[in-house]
């Protein structure tokens, strides 16, 4: 099975799992240090999880994007009157010639099994010293017991924090590493001196 298919079909009752905004998310978005100026590309926006958190601190635009037209769906609705948010159904890997201060990935990362591939497509898309975030609101082993039910085509084993984040060192400058049983991140600033 093809992940736009598999998560089309979880669309419908995402939210059932998914709750309100709560610590985690704020977390992240203080951690990624989103204020009034920054651009943020939510990469796998699924739903919409985040964007409780992001308007919290009024970011200047959030571009939201994901594969899934169901999920993809699901999100626009939520913020349809709201300039705030673009969400579009789309690839992280068809954007082109756009920039961002910030990119966040959340509750995603295992889904990206080509991490070399994701790491320079994120460094492409951020501005020199942007910041990427990614993160799950719950423990590696938590998320790995989860995946387990994913079709393995689609997902791929989340390592420690900290040596997940060593394949970004190329382009980033990984500064903060969390990795508890309920919470997992790993951040940094693209480097400004490093070109694709
Ligand atoms: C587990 S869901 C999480 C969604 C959301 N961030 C959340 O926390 O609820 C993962 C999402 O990643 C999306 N996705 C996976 N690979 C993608 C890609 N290359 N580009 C855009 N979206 C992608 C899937 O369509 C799916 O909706």
């Amino acid at each position: 099975m093809d992940l736009r298919t598999y998560f089309d079909r979880m669309a419908e009752h995402w939210d059932d799992e998914v709750t309100s905004i709560d610590e985690a998310r704020r977390t992240i978005v203080f951690l990624s240090e989103i204020g009034e100026q920054t651009h943020i590309l939510d990469v796998a926006c699924g739903t919409g999880a985040m964007f409780e958190a992001y308007q919290e601190k009024r970011p200047k635009h959030v571009t939201a994007i994901d594969l899934s037209e169901k999920m993809a769906a699901k999100a626009a609705d939520k913020v349809k009157n709201n300039p705030m948010f673009e969400v579009r159904c789309e690839d992280l890997f068809q954007i082109q010639d756009e920039r961002y201060d910030c990119i966040v990935i959340y509750n995603a990362y295992p889904l990206f099994t080509d991490k070399k591939q994701l790491v320079k497509k994120v460094a492409e898309l951020l501005k020199a010293d942007g910041r990427v975030t990614i993160a799950h609101g719950a423990g590696k082993e938590v998320i790995n017991l989860h995946h387990s039910n994913v079709p393995e085509e689609i997902t791929s084993e989340l390592l420690s924090a900290k040596d997940e984040s060593k394949i970004w060192d190329e382009y980033f400058d990984i500064d903060t590493v969390v990795d508890t049983s309920g919470f997992y991140l790993f951040s940094g600033k693209r480097y400004t001196t490093k070109d694709i």
